[in-house]
């Protein structure tokens, strides 16, 4: 069983990738949305939520879990690998492909706080970006729109302009989005960027990944055809919405409210 967990509703843009790849294995996937968002939390606090959601799915018998969230990769992944002796499988941010593929030498990168803080995204700079100009920009608000199930309209637009114009006006060519949130947002930031920015979502790069270290630690399912639970610790409205967008059938009996 392939675990993933997020502070909320994001990771199911990683669920999605996964699920994309290796249909036939189970995901368990549990949203702590009774505890979003991580990025404005202390590095301790949001270890602790880690801790106790992956304790949680290594019961259910997760054989991997994948961290399907920047801000608790950055905060919380090193401590999870060493206390825990399943494999755990973080959000890179995708640095390296936006550095590579970028013209103008110019690169946005819209992410949470508590990820522009973290060890791994400072080391990410200092491996790839060392020859572009690197324009960081916090999106404070965007989870909480996602969480609450807004994902384009007047109000979604009108903050990310505040957060998208100014990376267009700095020359950047190219946006990674550092928070497994914003690409429930993709549709509104292309409106916005209107082909001024490329836009880089890590999670296809994360998915084939967990995919290696699943053949590798050959993890399969037990059954034909996988099994998908989705857990919230607050409740499943957005997150059933946000399901359903990407496979129609998903059952009520699939979705549970668990306070983990
Ligand atoms: N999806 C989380 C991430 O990738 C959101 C963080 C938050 O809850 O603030 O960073």
């Amino acid at each position: 069983m392939i675990g993933i967990f997020d502070s909320g509703v994001g990771g199911i843009s990683v669920w999605k990738e996964l699920y994309g790849l290796m249909p036939n294995q189970d995901f368990v996937y549990v949203a702590d949305s009774a505890h979003c968002p991580y990025g404005r939390k202390r590095a301790d606090e949001i270890v602790e939520r880690a801790k106790k959601i992956s304790e949680f799915l290594i019961n259910k018998n997760a054989d991997i879990i994948v961290v399907a969230c920047n801000t608790a990769t950055a905060a919380a992944i090193k401590y999870l690998r060493s206390h825990f002796s399943v494999p755990f499988v973080g959000m890179e941010p995708a640095i390296k492909p936006a550095a590579i593929e970028s013209e103008s030498g110019i690169v946005g990168v819209l992410a949470t706080a508590g990820t522009f803080k973290g060890e791994l995204y400072l080391n990410t700079l200092t491996k790839f970006a060392a020859n572009v100009k690197v324009i960081e920009q916090t999106g404070d608000g965007l989870v909480e729109l996602v969480e609450n199930g807004k994902t384009y309209g007047h109000e979604v637009e009108l903050l990310l302009q505040k957060y998208i114009n100014p990376v267009i006006d700095a020359g950047a060519d190219k946006l990674v989005l550092g928070c497994t949130h914003y690409p429930f947002l993709i549709d509104a930031i292309n409106k916005i960027a209107n082909d001024a920015l490329t836009v880089i979502n890590p999670a296809p790069a994360v998915a084939l990944q967990a995919q290696k270290i699943i053949d590798e630690n050959k993890i399969k399912s037990s059954k034909n055809s996988g099994t998908n639970i989705f857990i919230s610790t607050a409740n499943t409205a957005t997150m059933k919405m946000l399901v359903r967008n990407i496979k129609p059938d998903m059952e009520e009996q699939n979705f549970a409210v668990m306070n983990i």
